[in-house]
């Protein structure tokens, strides 16, 4: 059986730490060990204790870095690679001017395999090892993107968007065509190998009411896939729902009605909430995405996430490409921290590495498979320098603590920090 030592300095997190002094929340080990077989983490603690265990392991010694597990993109649109950094427009017009535009050209199978290899590489790349995706309306669009990740034994959930309304011709599906597509590719790809199917209503404006039905009657026959969709992100769009949707007691209350919440269901953005909103999605389990640099990108607003953890909501935190800016969980931190120092709000470093590892993994209830470099876990795992660029080594001149370590690489860390990603154990990096 071939095995892998990595040696480094190991952080792991066990629960969201309260603050800096929280110890407890997290392993930190200065010169820690993880062993790797089959694609898991079979032991992992101080080096000089797992290395006694085996013998016939290959040593990789990544000393001085730091090995965490992979990040976790909770909401990230695949075929938006070529969408990112489009000018000058909020959500509605950067959706119909320049999204739906590029998401057309998915109807083409070898375009989707040609972007779902450029896209897992920009995944990794950026030491994203896990990522919730939307698809294009095409069911060729999620095979793409399914076969790439299974190619790689990468774990990712993904769906092909329903959107039957008020987008572009080329980007429309019906009710009908969305369900069968949206079956036969559960059927081929969910719970197989690390992939798991995401329904994926686009949001409320792109789905007729036979649509919805269609996406309920899918979670009502596999509960256990996940659902997806966009909530309240910007008011031109919550204007309009409502105007689609005037029996609707809100925006969230459309999703609810078709029975679309619950601890599956990831909600993008939910930044403009009514009190009854939130009490709904604490009362169902459901959970919000954060996407900071998209919020700000399309001048969305600012999410509250101290408001929400109070109600005790869960939410996730994620990039949004391509109205994010960013492939990187690093600089999503970064613009994540602006976002909340302007409403009176922090977060602390260790709290934003347990976000984009633990706490994400535990959004999608699979904590016991990613997130942590806990034994038995898979080995999704990256491994960062804090001395990446000139600009980041003179400022860890100064730096004395793992905490300073970790807020230069949440505020100044991008792909030039990772220095490895291992996904099933298997090196990404040249
Ligand atoms: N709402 C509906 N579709 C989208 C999308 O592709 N990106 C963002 N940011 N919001 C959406
Ligand atoms: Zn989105």
């Amino acid at each position: 059986m071939t095995q892998t030592l990595l040696r480094g300095r190991v952080l792991t997190f066990h629960h969201r730490p309260r603050d800096a002094s929280d110890t407890d929340a997290y392993t930190y080990l200065e010169d820690g060990a993880l062993l790797l077989q089959e694609g898991q983490i079979v032991a992992s603690g101080p080096y000089a204790e797992i290395r006694k265990t085996t013998s016939e392991a290959a040593e990789v010694d990544h000393r001085p870095h730091l090995l965490m597990a992979g990040f976790i993109d909770m909401h990230i649109h695949f075929p938006q690679t070529q969408v990112v950094a489009s000018w000058g427009a909020q959500l509605l017009d950067w959706l119909n001017n320049y999204t739906f535009p590029a998401e057309a050209d998915y109807v083409d199978a070898q375009h989707s395999r040609a972007m779902a290899s450029r896209f897992c590489d920009l995944l990794t790349d950026h030491g994203t090892t896990t990522a919730v995706a939307f698809c294009s309306v095409h069911k060729a669009s999620a095979e793409a993107l399914f076969s790439e990740s299974a190619s790689r034994n990468m774990r990712m959930i993904a769906g092909k968007t329903m959107m039957d309304r008020n987008a572009a011709p080329a980007v429309h599906d019906t009710p009908q065509s969305s369900y069968d597509d949206s079956k036969a590719l559960i059927a081929e790809w969910h719970d197989t190998k690390r992939l798991s199917y995401a329904i994926t209503p686009r949001f409320a404006i792109t789905s007729s009411l036979e649509q919805l039905e269609m996406a309920r009657a899918l979670v009502q026959d596999h509960p256990d896939c996940f659902v997806q969709t966009h909530l309240s992100e910007n008011h031109a769009e919550i204007a309009e729902t409502k105007r689609l949707y005037p029996q609707a007691r809100d925006y969230l209350d459309i999703y609810e009605s078709y029975g679309l919440l619950g601890p599956r269901t990831m909600l993008g953005h939910a930044i403009h909430l009514e009190d009854r909103e939130i009490e709904a999605l604490a009362a169902t389990g459901s959970h919000p995405v954060f996407c900071p640099t998209s919020n700000l990108f399309l001048g969305s607003g600012l999410f509250d996430d101290g408001g929400l953890r109070a109600r005790g909501i869960d939410s996730g935190i994620a990039t949004d490409i391509g109205g994010g800016t960013s492939y990187s969980m690093l600089q999503t931190l970064n613009e994540g921290y602006k976002i909340l120092q302007l409403q009176d709000q922090t977060l602390h470093a260790l709290q934003a590495f347990d976000w984009i590892t633990r706490a994400n993994a535990s959004v999608l209830g699979m904590d016991d498979r990613i997130g942590t470099l806990e034994a038995g876990t898979e080995a999704d795992i990256v491994v960062l320098d804090a001395h990446a660029t000139p600009a980041m080594a003179l400022r860890m001149e100064r730096a004395e603590t793992l905490a300073e370590e970790l807020f230069v690489l949440q505020m100044m860390g991008d792909d030039r920090a990772v220095v490895q990603t291992y996904v099933a154990g298997a090196p990404q990096k040249p």
